[in-house]
This record gives C-alpha cells, structure tokens and sequence, in this order.
C-alpha cells in the first residue's frame, strides 16, 4: 500500500496522518499501552504472553516489546546504569507510541526501575493510552525463581546495578493495576488485567 497523494497538489504529511486515523477505524479497537513493571522473574515475560495470547483470541491486533529482546537489537548499546535505563525505556515508549498511533495494543514487559521513567513513558505515550501495571513479586520470591540464574550471579558480585540487588526498584504508587504473582496464577493476572480494560470499556 502507498502512502503517496493520488495528486501531486495534496501534501504527503497530511494524506500520511488521514491514512492512519483510517487505520485505526479499520482496526476497530482503541490501541493501548499495557505497560508491565516489575523485577527480573516477578513474572512480566509469561504474563506479556498469556495476555497477548488472550487478547488475540478476542480478535484484538497486538504487539509484545520485552525487554530481553529490545536489548538483543534496539536497544543493544546501552548497558544498566541509571541513564542507560532511561534511554531503553524512553526509545521503547516511543516505539510503543508509533504502534500506537498504528493502531495496535501493545504489550510492554519491562523493568522500568525509576517512577521518573514510568512517568516519562506515559508523558511519551500519552495519559489516555497508558495503562501500568505492576507485576509484583518479593524479591526473596523472586531469587527463589531466579530462571536466568541472574540473582545467584549478582549476589557473587558478577551482575553489577542488579535490579533489586544493588540498584532500585520504586514500587509503583498507584498504577491502574496491580497483580501479586506470589499469590495469583498467570491465568488470575491475566484476567485482572483484561477486568480492568473491561470495566474501563472506553479501553476496549
Ligand atoms: S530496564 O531496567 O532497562 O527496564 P530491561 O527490562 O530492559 O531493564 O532488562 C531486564 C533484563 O535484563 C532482565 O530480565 C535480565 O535478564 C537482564 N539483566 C542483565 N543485567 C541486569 C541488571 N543489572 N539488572 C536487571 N536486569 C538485568
């Protein structure tokens, strides 16, 4: 499909933005952020999944950004210091936004350590489309999980800024929702989740 203008009088910028509103009605479905936050191992990949899995089966478009892929290409110069964190997750909020205005509810599973770059995604994204979520696991919990064997390696002092270890982690203060993977199973975190877009039908 083109974006050029059928003439050569109608500027491309503005056939370029008609077309995309057009796509969203052609979607029918109010795209979204679903931004999951949480520890390494609180839970965010598998239930990025599941709900992924979940929202298709509802005939919703969809798209998932983990983290440990966007590192692997995106994202691969930036390592885990404060700053580094923050440009991963400002350039994943922006890539969310473009598949937003694209039409599709986008799955986030990352970290996101700092309020500040919480609150940074949402400003980048837009109130309106942003729904966090905290996935939310002690961190005895989650060391017990410890699937990478990344906790072991940070407490022998291999890791260094490992989330949780020796690097913060802000708790979410009021995220729209929250779901305790210690006590829920992924199928009670994913309905949580599609409750909340349910109940917020504006969302759905
Ligand atoms: S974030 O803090 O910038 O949001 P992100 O979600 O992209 O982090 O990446 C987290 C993943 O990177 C973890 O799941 C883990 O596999 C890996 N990782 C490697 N080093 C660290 C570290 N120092 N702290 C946390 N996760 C790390």
């Amino acid at each position: 499909m083109s974006y050029f203008p059928d003439s050569p009088e109608q500027p491309l910028h503005a056939f370029a933005f008609s077309h995309l509103r057009d796509g969203h009605a052609r979607l029918r479905q109010k795209p979204l952020v679903i931004w999951l936050t949480g520890i390494s191992a609180a839970g965010k990949s598998t239930i990025a999944d599941a709900l992924d899995r979940t929202l298709q089966a509802q005939g919703r478009f969809t798209s998932i950004i983990d983290g440990d892929s966007v590192r692997g290409g995106l994202c691969r110069d930036l390592g885990f210091t404060d700053s580094d964190r923050d440009e991963n997750i400002r350039r994943v909020a922006e890539v969310a936004r473009l598949m937003v205005e694209a039409g599709l509810i986008v799955i986030v599973a990352l970290i996101s350590p700092s309020s500040a770059s919480r609150h940074c995604a949402r400003s980048i994204i837009g109130n309106e489309y942003f729904v966090e979520v905290h996935v939310d696991a002690p961190l005895e919990t989650a060391e017990q999980r410890d699937p990478k064997g990344l906790y072991k390696q940070a407490r022998a002092g291999l890791i260094p800024h490992f989330t949780g270890i020796d690097s913060n982690y802000d708790v979410p203060v009021f995220p729209e929702v929250h779901v305790n993977t210690q006590a829920l199973t992924v199928e009670q975190s994913v309905d949580a989740i599609v409750d909340w877009l349910a109940r917020h039908d504006d969302h759905t």
